[in-house]
Protein backbone atom coordinates (compact mmCIF):
# COMPACT_ATOMS: atom_id res chain seq x y z
CA UNK A 1 0.00 0.00 0.00
CA UNK A 2 0.65 3.57 -0.70
CA UNK A 3 -0.24 7.24 -0.17
CA UNK A 4 -2.03 8.83 -2.94
CA UNK A 5 -1.92 12.48 -3.70
CA UNK A 6 -4.27 14.64 -6.10
CA UNK A 7 -2.61 17.65 -7.00
CA UNK A 8 -4.61 20.82 -8.74
CA UNK A 9 -5.79 17.24 -10.95
CA UNK A 10 -7.95 18.95 -14.14
CA UNK A 11 -9.79 17.68 -16.66
CA UNK A 12 -11.05 19.14 -19.92
CA UNK A 13 -12.70 17.46 -23.07
CA UNK A 14 -12.40 19.88 -25.80
CA UNK A 15 -14.29 22.92 -24.17
CA UNK A 16 -16.26 21.08 -21.56
CA UNK A 17 -14.24 21.50 -18.11
CA UNK A 18 -15.63 18.17 -15.93
CA UNK A 19 -12.51 18.33 -13.27
CA UNK A 20 -11.98 21.55 -11.86
CA UNK A 21 -8.65 21.54 -9.73
CA UNK A 22 -8.81 18.60 -7.31
CA UNK A 23 -6.80 18.32 -4.20
CA UNK A 24 -6.74 15.20 -1.99
CA UNK A 25 -3.91 13.65 0.13
CA UNK A 26 -4.92 10.31 0.86
CA UNK A 27 -2.62 8.22 3.32
CA UNK A 28 -1.37 4.85 3.51
CA UNK A 29 -4.06 2.73 3.94
CA UNK A 30 -7.00 5.03 4.48
CA UNK A 31 -10.32 4.37 3.00
CA UNK A 32 -11.65 6.82 0.30
CA UNK A 33 -15.40 7.54 -0.77
CA UNK A 34 -16.13 10.32 -3.65
CA UNK A 35 -20.10 10.73 -3.36
CA UNK A 36 -21.48 13.30 -5.72
CA UNK A 37 -24.47 13.95 -8.16
CA UNK A 38 -24.39 11.47 -11.50
CA UNK A 39 -22.03 13.24 -14.02
CA UNK A 40 -19.87 15.24 -11.29
CA UNK A 41 -16.77 13.62 -12.41
CA UNK A 42 -16.40 10.93 -9.71
CA UNK A 43 -15.48 8.16 -12.67
CA UNK A 44 -12.94 10.50 -14.76
CA UNK A 45 -10.83 11.22 -11.35
CA UNK A 46 -10.58 7.49 -11.03
CA UNK A 47 -10.01 6.61 -14.58
CA UNK A 48 -6.87 9.30 -14.53
CA UNK A 49 -5.42 7.72 -10.96
CA UNK A 50 -5.47 4.55 -12.88
CA UNK A 51 -4.28 5.54 -16.23
CA UNK A 52 -7.37 5.22 -18.87
CA UNK A 53 -8.01 9.04 -19.17
CA UNK A 54 -5.22 11.49 -19.01
CA UNK A 55 -4.80 14.56 -17.33
CA UNK A 56 -5.28 17.64 -18.71
CA UNK A 57 -3.24 19.37 -15.93
CA UNK A 58 -2.18 18.87 -12.28
CA UNK A 59 -0.22 15.70 -10.95
CA UNK A 60 -0.77 12.40 -9.52
CA UNK A 61 1.66 10.80 -6.92
CA UNK A 62 1.52 7.17 -5.52
CA UNK A 63 3.59 6.57 -2.46
CA UNK A 64 5.07 10.25 -3.43
CA UNK A 65 6.11 10.00 -7.38
CA UNK A 66 4.28 11.28 -9.64
CA UNK A 67 2.79 8.81 -12.17
CA UNK A 68 1.95 10.93 -14.71
CA UNK A 69 4.32 9.68 -17.28
CA UNK A 70 3.89 6.13 -15.84
CA UNK A 71 1.69 3.13 -18.31
CA UNK A 72 -1.52 1.96 -16.09
CA UNK A 73 -0.14 -1.41 -15.68
CA UNK A 74 3.12 0.14 -13.93
CA UNK A 75 1.23 2.50 -11.63
CA UNK A 76 0.42 -0.38 -8.92
CA UNK A 77 -3.35 0.82 -9.21
CA UNK A 78 -6.25 -1.79 -9.40
CA UNK A 79 -9.44 -0.96 -10.42
CA UNK A 80 -13.04 -2.57 -9.88
CA UNK A 81 -15.70 -1.24 -12.17
CA UNK A 82 -19.53 -1.61 -11.59
CA UNK A 83 -19.77 -4.23 -14.91
CA UNK A 84 -17.72 -6.88 -13.83
CA UNK A 85 -17.49 -8.87 -17.10
CA UNK A 86 -16.00 -11.62 -16.02
CA UNK A 87 -14.17 -14.19 -18.68
CA UNK A 88 -17.77 -16.70 -19.32
CA UNK A 89 -14.98 -19.58 -20.34
CA UNK A 90 -12.44 -19.54 -17.53
CA UNK A 91 -12.94 -20.92 -14.56
CA UNK A 92 -12.76 -18.46 -11.15
CA UNK A 93 -9.35 -19.56 -10.52
CA UNK A 94 -8.58 -18.49 -14.32
CA UNK A 95 -10.41 -15.38 -14.31
CA UNK A 96 -8.19 -14.29 -11.03
CA UNK A 97 -5.03 -15.58 -12.35
CA UNK A 98 -5.28 -13.92 -15.93
CA UNK A 99 -3.61 -10.02 -15.58
CA UNK A 100 -1.06 -12.42 -13.70
CA UNK A 101 -0.84 -15.00 -16.62
CA UNK A 102 -0.29 -11.70 -18.91
CA UNK A 103 2.48 -10.62 -16.82
CA UNK A 104 4.20 -13.85 -17.24
CA UNK A 105 4.03 -14.80 -13.79
CA UNK A 106 5.30 -17.99 -13.40
CA UNK A 107 2.59 -20.88 -12.81
CA UNK A 108 3.00 -21.71 -9.48
CA UNK A 109 3.39 -18.16 -8.11
CA UNK A 110 0.29 -17.90 -9.83
CA UNK A 111 -1.75 -20.03 -8.27
CA UNK A 112 0.17 -18.80 -4.42
CA UNK A 113 -1.56 -15.83 -5.35
CA UNK A 114 -4.80 -16.90 -6.69
CA UNK A 115 -5.19 -19.07 -3.61
CA UNK A 116 -4.58 -16.36 -1.16
CA UNK A 117 -7.27 -13.95 -2.94
CA UNK A 118 -9.53 -16.99 -2.41
CA UNK A 119 -8.63 -17.06 1.03
CA UNK A 120 -9.32 -13.66 1.92
CA UNK A 121 -12.31 -13.21 -0.11
CA UNK A 122 -13.84 -16.81 0.80
CA UNK A 123 -13.71 -17.78 -2.91
CA UNK A 124 -11.88 -21.18 -2.03
CA UNK A 125 -14.71 -23.66 -2.71
CA UNK A 126 -15.37 -22.03 -6.16
CA UNK A 127 -12.33 -21.87 -7.82
CA UNK A 128 -13.17 -24.22 -10.19
CA UNK A 129 -16.46 -22.91 -11.38
CA UNK A 130 -17.08 -20.86 -14.33
CA UNK A 131 -19.05 -17.27 -13.66
CA UNK A 132 -22.19 -18.57 -14.91
CA UNK A 133 -22.52 -21.03 -11.56
CA UNK A 134 -22.17 -18.08 -9.34
CA UNK A 135 -24.31 -15.96 -7.83
CA UNK A 136 -23.79 -11.55 -8.38
CA UNK A 137 -22.17 -11.11 -5.00
CA UNK A 138 -19.55 -14.71 -5.49
CA UNK A 139 -19.10 -12.68 -9.46
CA UNK A 140 -18.14 -9.45 -7.42
CA UNK A 141 -16.12 -11.27 -4.94
CA UNK A 142 -13.80 -12.88 -8.34
CA UNK A 143 -14.03 -9.28 -10.10
CA UNK A 144 -12.42 -7.85 -6.76
CA UNK A 145 -10.19 -11.13 -6.49
CA UNK A 146 -8.57 -10.22 -9.89
CA UNK A 147 -7.18 -7.13 -8.55
CA UNK A 148 -6.26 -8.16 -5.10
CA UNK A 149 -3.87 -10.67 -6.46
CA UNK A 150 -2.23 -7.72 -8.13
CA UNK A 151 -1.22 -6.77 -4.64
CA UNK A 152 -1.80 -3.11 -5.45
CA UNK A 153 -0.52 -0.15 -3.86
CA UNK A 154 -3.98 1.34 -4.32
CA UNK A 155 -7.10 0.06 -5.43
CA UNK A 156 -10.24 1.78 -6.79
CA UNK A 157 -13.79 0.67 -7.11
CA UNK A 158 -16.49 2.39 -9.30
CA UNK A 159 -19.57 1.51 -8.07
CA UNK A 160 -18.73 -1.83 -7.63
CA UNK A 161 -22.07 -2.94 -5.98
CA UNK A 162 -24.15 -0.97 -7.69
CA UNK A 163 -25.48 -4.04 -9.64
CA UNK A 164 -26.69 -5.85 -6.82
CA UNK A 165 -30.01 -6.61 -5.06
CA UNK A 166 -30.12 -4.57 -1.98
CA UNK A 167 -29.48 -7.76 0.56
CA UNK A 168 -26.50 -8.50 -1.77
CA UNK A 169 -25.39 -4.91 -1.49
CA UNK A 170 -25.64 -4.95 2.75
CA UNK A 171 -23.58 -7.73 2.75
CA UNK A 172 -20.57 -6.91 0.31
CA UNK A 173 -20.71 -3.25 1.85
CA UNK A 174 -19.34 -5.68 5.39
CA UNK A 175 -17.00 -7.60 3.37
CA UNK A 176 -15.41 -4.94 1.42
CA UNK A 177 -15.34 -3.45 4.87
CA UNK A 178 -13.38 -6.38 6.49
CA UNK A 179 -11.10 -6.61 3.50
CA UNK A 180 -10.23 -3.19 3.84
CA UNK A 181 -9.25 -4.23 7.42
CA UNK A 182 -7.74 -7.45 6.13
CA UNK A 183 -5.30 -6.27 3.59
CA UNK A 184 -4.89 -2.79 4.53
CA UNK A 185 -4.56 -0.89 1.26
CA UNK A 186 -5.84 2.03 0.09
CA UNK A 187 -8.88 2.48 -1.02
CA UNK A 188 -10.77 4.99 -3.21
CA UNK A 189 -14.56 4.19 -3.65
CA UNK A 190 -17.50 5.82 -6.12
CA UNK A 191 -20.55 6.06 -4.85
CA UNK A 192 -23.57 7.19 -5.41
CA UNK A 193 -24.82 5.44 -2.24
CA UNK A 194 -24.24 7.51 0.78
CA UNK A 195 -25.05 4.84 3.25
CA UNK A 196 -22.06 3.04 1.88
CA UNK A 197 -20.38 6.55 2.20
CA UNK A 198 -21.07 6.78 5.57
CA UNK A 199 -20.23 3.10 6.55
CA UNK A 200 -17.38 2.63 4.50
CA UNK A 201 -15.32 5.63 4.15
CA UNK A 202 -12.53 6.94 6.79
CA UNK A 203 -12.79 10.63 4.70
CA UNK A 204 -15.72 11.25 2.36
CA UNK A 205 -15.05 13.23 -0.31
CA UNK A 206 -18.40 15.77 -1.86
CA UNK A 207 -17.91 16.65 -5.44
CA UNK A 208 -20.63 18.60 -7.42
CA UNK A 209 -19.90 19.82 -10.98
CA UNK A 210 -15.86 18.61 -10.84
CA UNK A 211 -15.13 20.82 -7.78
CA UNK A 212 -14.69 19.51 -4.11
CA UNK A 213 -17.47 20.58 -1.69
CA UNK A 214 -16.45 19.39 1.32
CA UNK A 215 -13.87 16.53 2.55
CA UNK A 216 -14.23 15.08 6.29
CA UNK A 217 -15.40 12.19 8.50
CA UNK A 218 -18.82 10.77 7.72
CA UNK A 219 -19.48 12.77 11.39
CA UNK A 220 -17.78 15.77 10.37
CA UNK A 221 -20.11 15.73 7.34
CA UNK A 222 -23.21 15.37 8.66
CA UNK A 223 -22.75 17.15 11.78
CA UNK A 224 -20.55 20.29 10.30
CA UNK A 225 -21.74 20.21 6.25
CA UNK A 226 -19.79 23.48 5.20
CA UNK A 227 -22.78 24.66 3.04
CA UNK A 228 -26.43 24.19 2.03
CA UNK A 229 -25.10 20.97 -0.70
CA UNK A 230 -23.27 19.02 1.72
CA UNK A 231 -26.03 19.20 4.44
CA UNK A 232 -28.85 18.10 1.75
CA UNK A 233 -26.53 15.38 0.26
CA UNK A 234 -25.70 13.94 3.54
CA UNK A 235 -28.67 12.18 5.06
CA UNK A 236 -31.23 10.23 4.51
CA UNK A 237 -34.20 11.25 3.98
CA UNK A 238 -33.31 14.73 3.04
CA UNK A 239 -32.50 17.51 5.41
CA UNK A 240 -35.38 20.32 5.07
CA UNK A 241 -34.95 23.72 4.00
CA UNK A 242 -37.25 26.61 4.90
CA UNK A 243 -36.50 30.40 3.03
CA UNK A 244 -36.55 32.43 6.27
CA UNK A 245 -35.48 35.42 7.51
CA UNK A 246 -33.59 36.81 10.51
CA UNK A 247 -35.82 38.98 12.99
CA UNK A 248 -33.21 39.57 15.93
CA UNK A 249 -30.02 38.82 16.74
CA UNK A 250 -28.39 38.92 20.30
CA UNK A 251 -26.90 37.52 23.08
CA UNK A 252 -29.55 35.03 23.97
CA UNK A 253 -29.55 33.54 20.08
CA UNK A 254 -30.63 34.32 16.28
CA UNK A 255 -34.39 34.54 15.90
CA UNK A 256 -35.63 33.67 12.66
CA UNK A 257 -39.35 33.71 11.13
CA UNK A 258 -40.79 32.02 8.00
CA UNK A 259 -43.95 32.23 6.11
CA UNK A 260 -46.27 29.31 7.57
CA UNK A 261 -44.15 29.30 10.72
CA UNK A 262 -45.99 28.50 13.89
CA UNK A 263 -45.36 29.35 17.37
CA UNK A 264 -42.67 31.39 16.24
CA UNK A 265 -40.50 33.04 16.20
CA UNK A 266 -38.13 30.12 15.97
CA UNK A 267 -34.89 31.19 18.46
CA UNK A 268 -31.78 28.97 17.73
CA UNK A 269 -29.94 29.89 20.82
CA UNK A 270 -26.13 30.10 19.10
CA UNK A 271 -24.27 33.47 18.83
CA UNK A 272 -23.20 34.75 15.14
CA UNK A 273 -21.67 38.01 14.34
CA UNK A 274 -22.06 37.64 10.94
CA UNK A 275 -25.51 37.78 10.74
CA UNK A 276 -28.05 40.89 11.52
CA UNK A 277 -32.08 41.29 11.55
CA UNK A 278 -33.52 41.50 8.12
CA UNK A 279 -30.94 39.08 6.61
CA UNK A 280 -32.09 36.04 4.33
CA UNK A 281 -31.17 32.88 5.53
CA UNK A 282 -32.36 28.99 5.01
CA UNK A 283 -33.02 26.90 8.14
CA UNK A 284 -32.10 23.12 7.65
CA UNK A 285 -33.81 20.67 9.85
CA UNK A 286 -32.98 16.69 8.95
CA UNK A 287 -36.13 14.60 9.34
CA UNK A 288 -35.25 13.25 12.80
CA UNK A 289 -35.11 17.04 14.11
CA UNK A 290 -38.80 17.74 12.88
CA UNK A 291 -41.51 15.80 14.98
CA UNK A 292 -44.72 15.14 14.15
CA UNK A 293 -46.96 16.30 17.13
CA UNK A 294 -43.59 16.96 18.95
CA UNK A 295 -42.96 19.13 22.09
CA UNK A 296 -40.61 21.80 20.76
CA UNK A 297 -42.10 25.62 20.95
CA UNK A 298 -42.46 26.27 17.05
CA UNK A 299 -43.19 24.41 14.12
CA UNK A 300 -45.29 23.77 10.84
CA UNK A 301 -48.42 22.19 9.90
CA UNK A 302 -47.92 20.59 6.94
CA UNK A 303 -50.23 18.03 5.21
CA UNK A 304 -49.02 14.74 5.03
CA UNK A 305 -49.99 12.78 2.19
CA UNK A 306 -47.60 9.60 3.27
CA UNK A 307 -46.04 7.74 5.63
CA UNK A 308 -42.96 5.26 5.23
CA UNK A 309 -42.65 3.08 7.86
CA UNK A 310 -39.41 1.47 8.72
CA UNK A 311 -40.16 -0.37 11.58
CA UNK A 312 -37.20 1.51 13.64
CA UNK A 313 -38.73 4.69 12.55
CA UNK A 314 -41.24 6.67 11.07
CA UNK A 315 -41.38 9.39 8.53
CA UNK A 316 -43.80 11.42 7.40
CA UNK A 317 -44.28 12.74 4.22
CA UNK A 318 -45.85 16.46 2.94
CA UNK A 319 -44.82 17.22 -0.75
CA UNK A 320 -46.15 20.77 -1.57
CA UNK A 321 -44.80 22.60 1.40
CA UNK A 322 -43.41 25.64 0.16
CA UNK A 323 -40.12 24.90 -1.76
CA UNK A 324 -40.74 21.09 -1.48
CA UNK A 325 -41.55 18.40 0.22
CA UNK A 326 -41.36 17.93 4.09
CA UNK A 327 -39.84 14.87 5.93
CA UNK A 328 -40.63 14.94 9.26
CA UNK A 329 -39.83 11.68 11.60
CA UNK A 330 -42.42 10.18 13.91
CA UNK A 331 -42.43 8.50 17.50
CA UNK A 332 -45.22 6.31 16.39
CA UNK A 333 -47.38 3.29 18.37
CA UNK A 334 -47.11 0.14 16.51
CA UNK A 335 -50.19 -1.06 15.16
CA UNK A 336 -51.39 2.37 15.73
CA UNK A 337 -53.47 3.62 12.34
CA UNK A 338 -52.11 5.70 9.58
CA UNK A 339 -53.76 8.86 9.29
CA UNK A 340 -52.76 11.50 6.82
CA UNK A 341 -53.62 15.16 6.51
CA UNK A 342 -52.73 18.08 8.62
CA UNK A 343 -50.30 17.93 10.63
CA UNK A 344 -48.40 19.73 12.99
CA UNK A 345 -44.41 19.40 13.54
CA UNK A 346 -42.32 20.77 15.71
CA UNK A 347 -38.19 22.01 15.19
CA UNK A 348 -36.15 20.66 17.62
CA UNK A 349 -34.16 24.26 17.96
CA UNK A 350 -30.97 22.88 19.37
CA UNK A 351 -30.33 20.89 16.43
CA UNK A 352 -31.60 23.10 13.37
CA UNK A 353 -29.09 24.61 11.31
CA UNK A 354 -28.56 28.02 9.51
CA UNK A 355 -26.97 29.03 6.01
CA UNK A 356 -27.02 32.20 4.93
CA UNK A 357 -27.70 33.87 1.39
CA UNK A 358 -24.89 32.48 -0.13
CA UNK A 359 -25.56 29.14 0.80
CA UNK A 360 -22.53 28.99 3.51
CA UNK A 361 -23.17 27.29 6.65
CA UNK A 362 -23.62 29.69 9.76
CA UNK A 363 -24.37 27.37 12.26
N1 LIG B 1 -14.86 10.75 -23.07
C1 LIG B 1 -15.64 11.80 -22.74
N2 LIG B 1 -15.84 12.81 -23.60
C2 LIG B 1 -16.59 13.89 -23.26
N3 LIG B 1 -17.21 14.03 -22.07
C3 LIG B 1 -17.05 13.06 -21.17
C4 LIG B 1 -16.26 11.89 -21.44
N4 LIG B 1 -16.28 11.10 -20.34
C5 LIG B 1 -17.06 11.74 -19.43
N5 LIG B 1 -17.52 12.92 -19.94
C6 LIG B 1 -18.36 13.90 -19.21
O1 LIG B 1 -17.69 14.23 -18.02
C7 LIG B 1 -18.63 14.45 -16.97
C8 LIG B 1 -18.27 13.57 -15.78
O2 LIG B 1 -18.50 12.23 -16.11
P1 LIG B 1 -18.23 11.03 -15.10
O3 LIG B 1 -16.87 11.19 -14.54
O4 LIG B 1 -18.53 9.76 -15.80
O5 LIG B 1 -19.31 11.32 -13.96
P2 LIG B 1 -19.78 10.42 -12.72
O6 LIG B 1 -18.94 9.19 -12.70
O7 LIG B 1 -19.60 11.30 -11.53
O8 LIG B 1 -21.23 10.14 -12.94
C9 LIG B 1 -19.99 14.16 -17.55
O9 LIG B 1 -20.57 15.38 -17.89
C10 LIG B 1 -19.68 13.32 -18.76
O10 LIG B 1 -20.66 13.49 -19.74
MG1 LIG C 1 -19.47 7.16 -12.88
Amino acid sequence: MASLELKGLKKRYGDLQVIHGLDLSVEKGEFIVFVGPSGCGKSTALRMICGLETLSEGDILIGGNSVRNVPPARRGVAMVFQSYALYPHMTVAENMGFSLRMEGVPKAERAGKVAEAARILQLEELLARKPKELSGGQRQRVAIGRAIVRKPEVFLFDEPLSNLDAELRVQMRFELARLHRAIGATMIYVTHDQVEAMTLADRIVVLRSGRVEQIGTPMDLYHRPRNMFVAGFIGSPKMNFFAARVVSVSDAGVEITFDGLRGGPLVLQRRSAALAAGDQVTLGVRPEHLVVNGNGAAGVEAEVEFWEELGSSSYAYAPGFGAGAVVASAHRVPDATVTTGLMPMTFAAERCMLFDAGGLTVF
